[in-house]
């Protein structure tokens, strides 16, 4: 143990350094410039304390491989072929843009839900968190007990695992948008019912269009089968460019399947770094899954 730094700190890059060999990332560099750790100065403290609604994306400049994959990335999106979910027609196909639309109205419209069975078990409804204006939104399944009680979605292991994942494209968790197809934890955290995420989604539309993201990232097969309307396994379409009522949609696997399966990190961190040439996020130096 090394007793420079707090133990707290020192697990926490043991765990990020976990996390980049996870995902292919063995070279690191030494920024030149930066040869102590920056003060905790009120002006750098300041600069952090910007509103959601304000937060810009990083600026960075792109790489060549990044620009290539800005490129590849341009080409034209992929409609997957839509087989019918079981209840029939697409639930999204004539949902209309609601003029004026908020996240405010869209909570308030949602209220101490009890539109599904899901309510009966919930402890607290888990809308979702982030940057209203975000760029790019993470969707999930649903709320497990961690969320349920902290009312914030992807806060528990599987979150720890997203917010590495976001902070590794060089972002922080506010400046993305993340939440669920439905706001409510299942029981057992069970695979959300047919009812309830029709019930459910409709919200998460809503959200969508009023946050406009550049891209959307669907996590798992619920999300993805949700947002498509597909009755596909993930493995068919997941890392491909995909279009939702005209946004860029890419699925990826879940950050709970990760954690079972930590060698489909570096699957995923492909898709990311899709993700971030899109953005024009650049991909740092030694980082290269
Ligand atoms: N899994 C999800 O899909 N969403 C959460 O918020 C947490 C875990």
């Amino acid at each position: 143990m090394d007793e420079r730094f707090p133990a707290a700190l020192q697990q926490m890059l043991s765990d990020r350094l976990s996390f980049y060999e996870d995902i292919g990332i063995r070279l690191f560099y030494r920024d030149r410039a930066a040869t102590s750790l920056a003060p905790s100065t009120a002006a750098n403290r300041a600069s952090l304390q910007v509103h959601p609604e304000e937060t810009p994306l990083p600026k960075t400049t792109p790489t060549a491989a990044v620009q290539k994959a800005a490129l590849m990335a341009a080409s034209p999106l992929r409609k997957i072929d839509i087989l019918p979910m079981p209840s029939g027609p697409s639930l999204f196909e004539s949902v209309e843009k609601i003029a004026d639309d908020s996240l405010l109205k869209i909570r308030t419209d949602l209220g101490e839900c009890t539109r599904c069975k899901l309510h009966k078990g919930r402890h607290t409804i888990v809308f979702g968190d982030g940057n209203p204006k975000a760029q790019l939104v993470f969707v999930g399944e649903g709320p497990g007990h961690d969320e349920d009680i902290q009312g914030l979605p992807f806060v528990g292991r599987a979150g720890k695992l997203l917010t590495q994942m976001i902070e590794a494209m060089g972002l922080q968790r506010k400046d993305v948008y993340i939440c669920n197809v439905v706001k409510c934890r299942p029981p057992e955290n069970r695979t959300p019912e047919e009812d309830e995420v029709s019930t459910c989604s409709p919200f998460l539309l809503r959200q969508i269009d009023v946050i406009a993201p550049k891209v959307i990232v669907c996590l798992g097969a619920v999300a993805a089968k949700t947002l498509l309307q597909t009755n596909r396994g993930i493995s068919q379409f997941r890392g491909e460019w995909l279009e939702f009522r005209g946004r860029k949609l890419l699925a990826t696997y879940h950050p709970a399947y990760l954690l079972r399966n930590p060698n489909a990190k570096g699957e995923v961190w492909k898709d990311l770094q899709k993700v971030m040439a899109v953005l024009g996020l650049q991909v740092k130096k030694g980082k290269s899954a």
